[in-house]
């Protein structure tokens, strides 16, 4: 346990998906971390750095927030843990308020009350909404379409204000299609139900699924299929590190956007995967799927400028390797499966 004069980091939700490879990365760079995550959608077996303590329980436990920073001397919080499947969103809509946008509340009055005035945010290109034009820079307007979205706005100017009235300076990394996995396919995405293109289209090649639904074939994009900006896991985790960095150099609060800038369609994926695997993606086409825009690609010009952060890997092909490697991993791959 680092001692309380030591500065260490707070990751909460640190065992879910792109928050376990942040947390990792950040460990072998030697800063000290604790994970506070509940373990609802996060794997303790994602922890993969003895160095690391995981808390397991929730930021809503406000006794337990409050012990965290009594124990240690919390310098900065780096934020995963959220809700994020979309759909479940507009069918319980108060679970995502709840979660996503009140109990972060806990934090940072936490925060505030130790001295802490670093917070990084995992936002999300959802907030904003059906774009008006692409790729989307930060200065697009935000309108959400759907209580995910909202949620993580909310949470975006909840920080604002917490920063003019506390000095809590916030970064909110608009993440846009987080894929892939390590390089030796030791952690990756295990999301139960898994909802995205990437992870199904693989399942279907390992029997775990008999086929994948192309939802909607009919946008106005050039193949009729939705356009996305896939932004491998360790891109993003990468930006963890500099978007801290840069609030260690007591710049100030900032919004960027983190993608590669490049859309790729989902019949191109499908494409890029039977290419990988040289094996055959087994294919249905269904009807849209209700909320989902036909182009999501991220203007990343200023992460570039205020993070000096560029995609490392800049098509999709190593996301996609490395998630195929991930997937059969022995024991199945999957943590708990
Ligand atoms: N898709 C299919 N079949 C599938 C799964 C997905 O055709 O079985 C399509 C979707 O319709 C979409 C594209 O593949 O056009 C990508 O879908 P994902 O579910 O992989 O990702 P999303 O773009 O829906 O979601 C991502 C993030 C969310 C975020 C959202 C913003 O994962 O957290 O972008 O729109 F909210």
């Amino acid at each position: 346990m680092p001692p309380k004069s030591k500065k260490t980091i707070l990751v909460t939700g640190g065992a879910g998906y792109i928050g376990s490879h942040t947390v990792r990365m950040m460990a072998e760079q030697g800063y000290p971390l604790v994970v506070l995550d509940n373990l609802v959608y996060g794997h303790e077996k994602a922890i993969v750095n003895d160095s690391v303590q995981l808390i397991k329980g929730g930021i809503e436990d406000k006794a337990l927030v409050e012990s965290i920073f009594e124990e240690y001397h919390i310098e900065a919080v780096i934020h995963f843990a959220a809700y994020a499947f979309v759909g479940e969103s507009v069918e319980d809509p108060t679970k995502y308020y709840r979660n996503n946008t009140a109990v972060p509340i806990v934090m940072l009055d936490a925060m505030q009350r130790h001295g802490c005035d670093k917070f990084i945010f995992s936002s999300t290109c959802a907030t904003y909404g059906d774009p008006h034009y692409v790729p989307i820079d930060e200065k697009h307007q935000q309108m959400p379409i759907n209580p995910y979205g909202k949620s993580k706005l909310m949470l975006e100017q909840i920080l604002q204000d917490c920063d003019h009235a506390h000095g809590i300076r916030s970064a909110r990394l608009r993440y846009f299609n987080a894929a892939g996995a390590s390089l030796d396919g030791r952690i990756g995405e295990d999301h139960v139900p898994e909802t995205h293109l990437i992870p199904r289209a693989l399942m279907s090649l390992t029997s775990e699924l008999d086929k994948i639904t192309i939802f909607g074939a009919d946008y106005e994009t050039p193949d009729g299929t939705c356009i996305r900006d896939y932004i491998h896991v360790l891109d993003l985790a990468r930006a963890h590190i500099l978007a801290l960095e840069r609030l260690q150099q007591n710049h100030p609060s900032f919004s960027c956007n983190l993608g590669t800038g490049h859309g790729v369609s989902v019949k191109e994926i499908v494409d890029a995967i039977e290419k990988i695997t040289s094996k055959k993606v087994p294919l249905a086409y269904g009807p849209r799927r209700k909320g989902d825009p036909p182009q999501l690609v991220a203007d990343p010009r200023l992460a570039k400028e205020i993070l000096g952060w560029e995609p490392e890997y800049k098509d999709v092909t190593k996301a996609i390797e490395t998630a195929w490697i991930w997937i059969r991993q022995p024991h199945s791959g999957r943590y708990e499966r």
